[in-house]
């Protein structure tokens, strides 16, 4: 199997399942030229993105990484008219362009992106106290996947669906002796999600468009940690 081969039958997937859409394609495009890296999710996990966020009636969502705002329209389609997704972002440049694409997607009433490293957003939210999320979905630095996933549980109920995007990395998350620090954190993310007991999860691999990656998909089943 070739990388051209998992790009072709994502392309035949994604003529089946997703068809033309100019605001996601104008997302895109305005993304591109404004020069961010084109790391967003495919049309194809964007839709399973949408799929998991209705199939579990999600009214609350998080999202950890917005960068232009793809995967946030994809999720933001799935809230109800009272829903509401907040995604943090870091870069105040990838902040200001997913701003522009999320109006544009009319889903400004509804998506607030807060700017600034994870690091501080999330301990912010934490204190502010408000109602749990429904889901959560981890697409920022991996190095950071740890502590990522200690404050999504502090932020979650029983039944908060938490997803996670690259944590296969090629292939290389199976090398205790990577290097690459995303790499150890997808390691050390992964092996949280096997044992702790206030979640059941499992890692899917998966090729496509991108290349040769992973989704986590964690339910939190405990007591609000
Ligand atoms: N979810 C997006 C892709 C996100 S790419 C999509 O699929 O469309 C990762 C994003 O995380 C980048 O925009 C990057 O600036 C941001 N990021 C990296 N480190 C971060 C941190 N510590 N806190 C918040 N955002 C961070
Ligand atoms: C990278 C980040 C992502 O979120 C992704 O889906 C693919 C690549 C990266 O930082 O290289
Ligand atoms: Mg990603």
């Amino acid at each position: 199997m070739s990388k051209e081969q998992w790009a072709a039958v994502d392309q035949y997937i994604a003529n089946l399942f997703t068809p033309p859409d100019p605001i996601l394609e104008a997302a895109l495009d305005d993304s591109l030229e404004a020069g961010l890296p084109q790391i967003a999710v495919s049309p194809i996990q964007g839709q399973l993105l949408m799929l998991l966020a209705r199939s579990h009636s999600a009214k609350r969502i998080l999202e950890v990484g917005t960068l232009g705002g793809y995967s946030t329209i994809w999720l933001g389609r799935a809230l109800p008219a009272d829903g509401s997704l907040l995604t943090l972002e870091a870069s105040p440049k990838h902040a200001a362009v997913a701003r522009a694409n999320i109006e544009r997607a009319g889903l400004a009433d509804r998506v607030e992106v807060r700017v600034g490293p994870a690091q501080d957003t999330f301990p912010q939210l934490i204190s502010e106290a408000g109602q749990p999320f429904d889901l959560i979905f981890l697409d920022a630095d991996k190095q950071s996947y740890p502590a990522y996933l200690e404050w999504s549980l502090q932020l979650s109920r029983p039944g908060t669906l938490i997803i996670a995007d690259n944590v296969i990395r090629k292939g290389q998350i199976v090398d205790p002796e990577s290097e690459d620090v995303n790499v150890q954190g997808a390691r050390q993310f992964n092996e949280r999600l096997a044992v702790d007991p206030r979640i059941d999860a499992i890692v899917l691999q998966t090729v496509g468009s991108k290349g040769y990656d992973g989704f986590a998909l964690a339910l939190v089943n405990g007591e609000r940690a």
